[in-house]
């Protein structure tokens, strides 16, 4: 049963969502230094963060054990544009609000944040320009 507090606040939360995905989708690149695919592979397969693969893969890389919970990125950058990838790197709530894909570049409204994550975001600005970079060398 949907009580009218939470409608409420469903609806303030899906406005609040599109507002803030209005907002990213105008952003463009979050530094002035263009992203680097080299070092963006390299953070994206950094296990010390959460690495897209263990929920994607990408055939090319000799990484065992690459994850199935989510769609390869083989060929992503011929089904995406940049701003759309970083849209999806930054917050993927954005896009799919009950995706399980974390935000790699928001720290509101995330649920069970580890102690030492709490306030932070789990990528820099660079290195989201970086790993949307290298998700762009992946053509068919
Ligand atoms: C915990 C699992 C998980 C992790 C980690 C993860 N993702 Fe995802 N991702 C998903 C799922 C599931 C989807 C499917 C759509 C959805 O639920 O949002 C997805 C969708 C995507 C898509 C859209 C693909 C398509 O063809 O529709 C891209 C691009 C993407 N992720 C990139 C990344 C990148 C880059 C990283 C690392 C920075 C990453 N993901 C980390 C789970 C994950």
């Amino acid at each position: 049963m949907l009580d009218r507090t939470f409608r409420k606040n469903l609806l303030l939360w899906t406005s609040a969502v599109c507002a803030a995905s209005a907002a990213f989708a105008d952003t463009g690149p979050l530094t002035e230094v263009p992203g680097d695919p080299a070092r963006g592979l390299a953070i994206l397969r950094d296990g010390s963060l959460p690495s897209c693969l263990i929920c994607h893969q990408i055939s090319s890389l000799p990484d065992r054990d690459q994850g199935q919970l989510g769609p390869t990125l083989d060929g992503v950058a011929g089904r995406f544009t940049a701003d759309e990838l970083r849209l999806r790197i930054i917050d993927a709530r954005k896009i799919s609000p009950e995706t399980i894909m974390p935000a790699y570049y928001a720290t509101d409204g995330l649920f069970r944040v580890g102690r030492n994550w709490a306030g932070k975001t789990i990528y820099d600005p660079q290195q989201v320009e970086d790993v949307t970079a290298y998700l762009m060398t992946l053509a068919d």
